[in-house]
Parts: structure tokens; C-alpha cells; sequence
């Protein structure tokens, strides 16, 4: 079996799908695997590097998409919604596509990738279990992005973040508010403490109070009761408006009283609620900065524009997305590392196992034999259960 790497085409995008170091791992497994020429030099892993871990370069992506048996990425068409249709003709009938696929984004993607008789997995929907941590490559790259979104942040705030005690008197700590501590939000906390901020943080499901005093972390309590907080899959789940109301006019004390907010309330195959209003910016002290992490669904704030910098009132808001390409070098190892261990789960002896009681394999298994075969995708896009609901 040939694995292929293609280089990455989202625009900006510096990650790539396997690293050198995954290399002889998978060789080892009994796979080949090619990259196309150039795919890792943006994330700082040369040709050289490929070809001394046991790797072909490959010159070109048609010649990756025609040689291998496996392709993966980390944006496939689905995730990447600008270029990755032009790989849908690269595609043939029974290769296999690992990726970030966005199956609850477009489904006339997921069914073209359906039509080419692709077998697709799409590891968002890797299940958060014990046994799937290694391959938990959502968990990576949200690590990743509250990291940086607290650098981020830092750079343009016009005070320090630590507490300093100096011959010129005492400097009071910065304020990091954070909206949603999944991963990337605790991981943002770490972050700001290891900088030295004050940092509190909120979210709607209970579970995370004591994530978040972990950290170092206060708890921001509020008065309100939230219906079913958590889905079965450990997500926080879709509230109402009226619910949303009484947040934001709860949150907005805290907001108006923190230099930094990092907002990253998302709920699964939905718009991110609006909890940070204009007004609500309008309370923040001039040079306070907002990071909105959920900016490519729509954001969590207002004022958020995807991938631009909004000012108003003296606040800046940072709407980027796709922070994890920002760090390109560890986030392609913490990617391929993932992927590595999710194709050891789905192969033995070179042999795609379609195991249908495999919650890991029946999750993640978009399209099969010509059908979009996943229960999540067709109960979200009221399908027709009429293909098989995953392997058989
Ligand atoms: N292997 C494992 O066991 C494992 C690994 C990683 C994550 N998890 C769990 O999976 C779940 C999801 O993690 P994630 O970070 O990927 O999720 P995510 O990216 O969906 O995080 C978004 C966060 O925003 C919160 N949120 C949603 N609406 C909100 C609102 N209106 N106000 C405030 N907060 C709001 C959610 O509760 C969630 O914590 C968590 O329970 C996490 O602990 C488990």
C-alpha cells in the first residue's frame, strides 16, 4: 500500500500531513509512502529529510494522487472550501482519503467525494475516547491555536503580561477572559499563566470548572441554567436564544473588565452564538484585544471579520483563522503522529480493515463504495439511511 502526501493548498496553509520522523514507523507497517516535492518546507521538514527517513519524492501532486493507494492530508476537500475542489478529478474509485473533510459542511462535497468511489475518513470525527487519544487530532491542533491565540493577542496589547514588581513601582498582571474551555480554550489558560496573566474562564458545561482551577484558572460562575449542557460526545450542546440573552448580559461585566478575551464557544455543526456583543466591546478599556477563535464559523463576537483585524473604539479584534498553520512544525508532527497511529488502527498486514464494530473506524468513515455511509452525516443532512450506516 502507497501512502501519498500531498503538498497542502489551502491558501496560507504551512502544514503538511506526515512528517520525517512517522516515516520509518509506517515502513515498518509494510506502507510506502511518497510526498510530493516541497510539501514540508513550509513546516520546516525538507525533501532530504523525507528521502533519509525511507520516503520517495514525488515530482508533482498529479503524479502523489495517481501513485498512492492512500492519500492524506490535513485540509481535504471539504475542510479546504477554496482549492479542494480541484483535487476531486485527482480522485479515483477505491483509494482511500484521510483528512479533514468537514462532513458537516457541504454536502455536495462529501457526495462528489462519495461519487469518485473514494473511501474517505474524515478525522474530526475521530471519537473522543481513551483509546483514541493518540489519534485525537482535533485535541492537537486545538492545543495549538489557544496557544497561539494568546501570543497573538500579547503582540498587540499595549501592556505587559506578567505582574512586575521594579524600581518604577508595581505592574499589575493583564486580565484574560476566556469564552469555552474545550481544548483550545485550557489550553489558552496555560498559556496566559505561564506569562503571567490573571486568567478566568467560562463555559457551559459544569465539567470544566475543575479543568480550568487545574490550570490556575478562576471560574466564572453565572447565574443561569443551562438545559443539557453536554452531548453524549462530551460537546457542549446548542442553546436558545433566550439562554444566549442572559449569557451575554451576565458575560459582559467580566468582558469589560479583561484586556484579553479569547472567545472558542463552539457547538458541533452549528453557527458559533454571538456572546460578545458590539456594546459589550464598546465597555472594554482602549488596547484591550479580542482573539475570536471561532472567527471561520462566523464568530463569537460581533464585531468579528474571518482572517481580518477589526479596530473599533480603540479594541482590536483578531478574526484569523486556521491558527495552527501558524506553528507549522509542530503542528504537522502532532498531525502526522495522529494520522500515523490512525492508519496503524485501520490497517493489519497491509489490508484495509472495514471493521463495522470498530467505533473508531465506523465514526470517522465518511463514504464507501459510492455512498455517504456515515449516520452523523446522514441523520445532519436527512439523508436517506439508505446505504449500510458504516462498514459492514
Ligand atoms: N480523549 C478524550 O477523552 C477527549 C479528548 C479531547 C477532548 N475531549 C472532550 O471533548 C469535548 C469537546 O472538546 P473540544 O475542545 O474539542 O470542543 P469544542 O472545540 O467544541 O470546544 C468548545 C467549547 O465551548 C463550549 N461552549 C459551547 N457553547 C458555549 C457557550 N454558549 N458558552 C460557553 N461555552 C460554550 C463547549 O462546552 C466546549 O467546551 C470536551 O468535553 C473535552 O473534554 C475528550
Amino acid at each position: 500500500m502507497i501512502i501519498g502526501v500531498p503538498k497542502e493548498s489551502f491558501p496560507g496553509e504551512r502544514r503538511v500531513a506526515l512528517v520525517p520522523m512517522v516515516i520509518p514507523n509506517l515502513i515498518k507497517a509494510g506502507f510506502e509512502v511518497v510526498i510530493e516535492a516541497g510539501a514540508g518546507v513550509d513546516a520546516c521538514y525538507p525533501d532530504d529529510n523525507y528521502i533519509q527517513s525511507g520516503a520517495r519524492i514525488l515530482p508533482g501532486r498529479k503524479e502523489v494522487f495517481a501513485a498512492a493507494d492512500i492519500v492524506v492530508q490535513v485540509l481535504s476537500p471539504g475542510s479546504n472550501d477554496k482549492t479542494g475542489k480541484a483535487d476531486l478529478p485527482l480522485l479515483r474509485q477505491h483509494q482511500i482519503l484521510v483528512g479533514f473533510l468537514r462532513p458537516l459542511g457541504s454536502i455536495e462535497t462529501v457526495q462528489a467525494i462519495a461519487s469518485a468511489g473514494v473511501t474517505a475518513f474524515a478525522v474530526e470525527l475521530i471519537p473522543r475516547i481513551t483509546r483514541a487519544q493518540n489519534m485525537d487530532t482535533l485535541s492537537s491542533m486545538a492545543t495549538i491555536c489557544g496557544y497561539k491565540a494568546v501570543l497573538l493577542a500579547a503582540d498587540p496589547l499595549p501592556r505587559l503580561f506578567p505582574m512586575l514588581t521594579t524600581a518604577a513601582g508595581t505592574i499589575t498582571p493583564a486580565r484574560i477572559f476566556i469564552i469555552g474551555a474545550g481544548v483550545a480554550g485550557l489550553s489558552a489558560i496555560a498559556t496566559a499563566r505561564r506569562l503571567g496573566a490573571v486568567a478566568s474562564a467560562y463555559d457551559l458545561r459544569p465539567a470544566t470548572k475543575e479543568q480550568v482551577h487545574s490550570l490556575g484558572g478562576r471560574f466564572i460562575e453565572l447565574p443561569i441554567e443551562t438545559k443539557e449542557a453536554e452531548d453524549a460526545r462530551g460537546y457542549g450542546r446548542a442553546q436558545d436564544e433566550v439562554f444566549y440573552q442572559r449569557q451575554r448580559e451576565l458575560l459582559g461585566r467580566v468582558v469589560a473588565e479583561s484586556d484579553v478575551v479569547i472567545t472558542a464557544a463552539v457547538v458541533p455543526g452549528r453557527k458559533p452564538p454571538v456572546l460578545v456583543t458590539r456594546e459589550m466591546v464598546a465597555r472594554m478599556a482602549p488596547g484591550s484585544v479580542i482573539v475570536d477563535l471561532a472567527a471561520e464559523l462566523g464568530g463569537n463576537c460581533e464585531l468579528t471579520r474571518a482572517s481580518q483585524v477589526v479596530i473599533e473604539g480603540g479594541v482590536m479584534v483578531l478574526g484569523y483563522i486556521n491558527l495552527a498553520s501558524r506553528v507549522p512544525y509542530h503542528a504537522s508532527q502532532m498531525y502526522a503522529r495522529n494520522v500515523t497511529a490512525f492508519l496503524l488502527h485501520l490497517f493489519r498486514n497491509g489490508k484495509l480493515q472495514l471493521d463495522g464494530d470498530d467505533a473508531i473506524t465506523r465514526e470517522t468513515l465518511v463514504t464507501h463504495d459510492g455512498e455517504v455511509v456515515n449516520a452523523l452525516v446522514q441523520k445532519f443532512f436527512s439523508l436517506p439511511a439508505k446505504a449500510k450506516n458504516g462498514p459492514s
